[in-house]
């Protein structure tokens, strides 16, 4: 069934005592506000998810990383793989994000296996797709995000695809504070929502959560949700604040 979930991704951001502070002030504001029907979700950097998972442990969200190795424990200096998220408490994992795709080279390919291996230890991925400016106004927006979907996620069997999160993250909206509005996000997560049906069938495409990201905030979180194919957000600057984050997750009607 397709949930309301709203995802923090704090990048490289906070130190240790910055990272404490702000994963209990989330604690506190959930116990403050009503997210019984939302999905919340953390995605601090690594060093800090043993803190946020120990927080979790007695608060009502959820744990997730920013990246995962695609390739299993071994020889792989500087990596880190899913087996070892799952031993901390990890429950769902950001893959293919376009600071990734960009900075470090990812390719369909590599996203592909990251969420073979994510799945395989019941981690639930939570994969980016979104175009450039260039590309969105050079109107390839739709074929961008179609070979992103198709090479990167389509490999999957139904019953795996069902157990996968979507966010569309338009680059151009990505820390800039121009939000995508809501009649272009509505366009796009339609159109993937589509793509599921059309390589799988309608009943896979009701499963699937698609959310949002790029420059939302409590201000425009209301809207964004509101739209019929938009599940929730991933949430990155404004995730910073335990208090905008949380107002961002009561967002929904
Ligand atoms: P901003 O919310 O800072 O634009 O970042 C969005 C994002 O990249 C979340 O993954």
């Amino acid at each position: 069934m397709r949930r309301r979930i709203v995802a923090g991704n704090w990048k490289m951001n906070k130190q240790f005592a910055e990272a404490d502070d702000l994963i209990n002030g989330i604690s506190e504001q959930l116990r403050e506000f009503d997210t019984t029907d939302v999905d919340v979700i953390v995605c601090p950097p690594y060093p800090f998810l043993e803190l946020v998972s120990d927080v979790a442990e007695d608060a009502e969200f959820f744990v997730g990383a920013q990246n995962v190795a695609h390739f299993d424990d071994g020889a792989y200096t500087g990596e880190v793989s899913a087996s070892m998220l799952k031993s901390l408490g990890v429950d769902y994992c950001i893959v293919g994000h376009s600071e990734r795709r960009k900075y470090f080279c990812e390719t369909n390919e590599q996203i592909a296996e990251k969420i073979n291996r994510l799945l395989q230890q019941d981690i639930t991925p939570i994969i980016c797709v979104g175009e450039s400016l260039e590309e969105r106004e050079a109107g390839k927006h739709f074929d961008v995000i179609k070979q992103q979907v198709t090479e990167g996620i389509f490999h999957l069997k139904a019953d795996d695809m069902q157990r996968c999160i979507i966010a569309y993250e338009p680059v151009w909206a990505i820390g800039t504070g121009k939000t995508a509005t809501k009649e272009q996000a509505q366009e796009i997560h339609a159109f993937i929502r589509n793509l599921i049906t059309e390589h799988y069938n309608d009943d896979v495409a009701q499963e699937v959560s698609i959310l949002y990201g790029g420059s939302c905030n409590p201000k425009n979180a209301k809207d964004l949700f509101a739209m019929q194919d938009v599940d929730g957000g991933l949430i990155g600057g404004a995730s910073l604040k335990a208090k905008d984050f949380i107002e961002i997750a009561c967002s929904f009607e």
